[in-house]
């Protein structure tokens, strides 16, 4: 290399200040302005210099240390051992030299690996002392974290004390467990929906709102925001039942400890099926509860583990293989804006293509205009596109310090760009609307495909193109029409072929057997998602229960706020929408009722009726004696507030209650990962129900 030193010496300060700027960006403030991978590559290139240049190393280099320091609001822990950052790979091949490097420091020719997802958290580290939860902290720089300990104590998974005379043998007297601290995407989803209700600025993704409920300085509020943990290895210990030679049992240990322990893990021999586990995991993610970001491996055994040893700041034995970016940068061309089924205008973004979280991306939502004057977007800026999963890529940030002189602001517009009528924006409100209604073709079209779409009516082959064309072609202008098609109809559209007419009136005549909480989401009532759509289904029973409830009864369903009730109301009492359900009735669209369940519920006290979440409509399985309650109790009491038991304990199991010398059933939860509650922990769980539907 042909760099002059003083080049280099005055890059690598750059390096340092450009780092540790975006890290407390990142750690601190809770806000990154860079892409990770652009991150990544900053501190590539940093390492690199320094190894080029071993002069040049300064024990404050941010290569060694992890992450940031801590805040100065909580008190500080300092961990017994360090909690390491992971090596990055980006693609196979790196992987492929992650395995040969570790074969010839090993000296042989096959390695086993543990390997389990990466998840996208915060990580944090227990400190059990006797079996009790004395600390928990976060990573913090990695040596010194910041004292979460109430805050985690508010995770349901989190043991507070560890089961003494266990089948792990004796507890350990000192413990540091090493994990994840995440949000499931389900409470994320709901959380952000509880925003929108209060008006409150939602949360940009799982990691985020995990973060910001950790580090809360309220315990309450951190329990309120629902978070899930997973164990993924051990610090120091002091004891004898530890295991001592492979990952994998370390990690059975874990959940016979009840600690949740990740169900998607495997061991695994060599490179290839590394790479084929890495592969799977990338297929699946999008049907796990959790956001994850890769894929860790590790060196399956303890000695071979310890023989490789650590670099700076990271073991030898251990990597993370990432899945391609979820962020980059482009350039914003253009804004266009897009009528959705509520006629609310969206603002789209149309982007250079760019490569992101695996596809190319041309379109990204920018959500609303407030959120293009919160982000200070305009036409001609760099920003960063984000997507995460099967997300719609958002743009999230834009990079001010490269904005061009020649940019453009956005005006929303005053008229719906697609039927022409005024467009509006209510007050407290941050979408503007068209309010052509279903006069708008934009609005028919979307609610047309919604109604079809694969979680509402799940109507195969009905998809954009056709019903543009059937809405244009005035073939129809309600779902209901759908099921008034004639074959000739569809056949008679351009590009359209007998046998593909046929399969679409099949497909039509198919959904006819529904259920009522696709029926009910499938009507796409302003702000009825899928889980709102079944929680009305199981809390109604029947559509005209439903039809029939005012506001003041639609608020009383568990999860239910006064928006999301009002906006069910008026749904229903406009005439057409009413006339719509009856058509559809009249074809021959029908679901099984549940006269029996909607009676038991509509009869009890009122405000009980719902029952709350955690207990109503849950699964129970009981082993073992417990010290207090008897059997017979416990299932009266789980009853009683809407709970079922039952005998065998599979995947749709919420909970086993466990006590005293407990049966196989016990393992096999563990097992699935299913909740295990001791008497103490049914008891506060049913006294939560209550204090909820009082
Ligand atoms: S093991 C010595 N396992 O990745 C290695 N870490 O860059 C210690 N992470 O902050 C980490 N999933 O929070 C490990 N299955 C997993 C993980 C995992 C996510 C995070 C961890 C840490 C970061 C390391």
């Amino acid at each position: 290399m042909s760099e002059r030193p003083d080049q280099v010496v005055r890059r690598v300060q750059e390096l340092r200040d450009i780092i540790e700027l975006h890290n407390y960006n990142y750690y601190v403030q809770d806000t990154p302005t860079i892409p990770d991978a652009e991150f990544d590559k900053l501190f590539r290139e940093l390492e690199e210099l320094e190894q080029r240049y071993p002069h040049l190393v300064t024990p404050d280099s941010p290569t060694r240390r992890v992450g940031a320091p801590p805040l100065k609001a909580f008190s500080q822990i300092v961990h017994r051992t360090p909690m390491l950052s992971l090596g990055n790979a980006f693609d196979e091949g790196e992987v492929e030299a992650f395995d040969r490097r570790v074969r010839q420091t090993l000296g042989i020719s096959s390695v086993e690996y543990a390997v389990e997802p990466k998840f996208d958290g915060l990580a944090v580290s227990l400190c059990y002392e006797d079996g009790i939860l004395r600390t928990g902290a976060t990573r913090g720089d990695g040596y010194v974290g910041e004292d979460v300990t109430l805050n985690l104590r508010t995770i349901r998974s989190i043991p507070l004390a560890l089961r003494v005379g266990n089948r792990a043998g004796q507890t350990p007297s000192f413990l540091e467990v090493r994990g994840e601290v995440l949000m499931l995407k389900a409470d994320f989803e709901k959380l952000n929906r509880q925003q929108r209700e209060r008006n409150l600025k939602e949360f940009i993704n799982p990691r985020n709102a995990a973060a910001g409920a950790l580090r809360q300085l309220d315990p309450g509020i951190t329990a309120m925001r629902k978070l899930a943990f997973f164990a993924y290895g051990i610090g120091a210990y002091e004891g004898a039942n530890v295991p001592r030679d492979k990952h994998d049992q370390v990690l059975d240990y874990l959940a016979s400890l009840r600690f949740p322990v990740v169900l998607e893990r495997r061991t695994v021999v060599g490179l290839a099926a590394m790479l084929q586990y890495n592969r799977e995991i990338w297929a699946k993610r999008g049907q796990l509860p959790y956001d994850i970001d890769g894929t860790v491996y590790k060196v399956n055994d303890l000695a071979q583990q310890v023989k490789l040893g650590f670099v700076s700041r990271a073991p030898r034995f251990a990597l993370a293989h990432k899945f391609p970016a979820q962020e980059a940068v482009t350039e914003l061309l253009g804004i266009d804006v897009q009528v959705g089924r509520t006629g609310a205008l969206t603002p789209v973004a149309r982007l250079r293509p760019v490569f992101v979280g695996g596809v190319t991306v041309t379109n990204a939502t920018l959500h609303n205009e407030d959120e293009i004057r919160r982000k200070d977007v305009m036409i001609g800026d760099s920003v960063i596109v984000r997507r995460a999963g099967d997300v719609i890529p958002e743009v999230v940030a834009v990079q001010k310090d490269k904005r061009p002189s020649s940019v453009k602001a956005f005006v929303m517009p005053d008229h719906c760009p697609v039927c022409g009528s005024k467009a509006v924006r209510l007050q407290g409100e941050a979408m503007t609307r068209c309010t052509g209604g279903l006069y708008c073709p934009a609005q028919r079209k979307q609610a047309i495909l919604h109604f079809a779409s694969r979680r509402a009516m799940n109507i195969h082959g009905l998809g954009d193109k056709l019903v543009e064309q059937l809405v244009d072609n005035a073939a129809i202008r309600t779902p209901a029409d759908l099921y008034k098609l004639g074959i000739s109809a569809l056949a008679a559209l351009a590009r359209m072929a007998d046998k593909s007419a046929g399969n679409v009136i099949d497909a039509i005549e198919k959904s006819k057997d529904t259920t009522l909480a696709r029926f009910i989401y499938a009507l796409g009532i302003r702000n009825v998602g899928e889980t709102t759509a079944r929680d009305l289904a199981a809390y109604f029973g029947t559509l005209d229960r439903l039809i029939g409830a005012d506001v003041e009864i639609l608020g009383r369903v568990p999860d239910i706020g006064p928006v999301v009730a009002q906006s069910i109301a008026d749904f229903f009492s406009e005439s057409h929408n009413l006339e719509i359900i009856e058509q559809l009735r009249a074809s021959g669209v029908r679901w099984k009722e549940n006269e029996g369940e909607a009676m038991r519920q509509a009869q009890s006290v009122p405000g009980t009726s719902a029952g709350s979440g955690k207990v109503r409509g849950k699964t129970f399985v009981l082993t073992g004696s417990l010290p207090n309650l008897a059997r017979d109790e416990v299932k009266e009491k789980l009853e009683a507030q809407g709970g079922k038991v039952t005998g065998s304990v599979s995947k749709k199991t919420d909970f086993v209650v466990a006590g005293a010398d407990p049966g196989s059933k016990f393992d096999k939860a563990i097992e699935l990962g299913i909740i295990i509650l001791d008497e103490a922990g049914l008891l506060q769980l049913l006294q939560e129900s209550q204090a909820d539907l009082s």
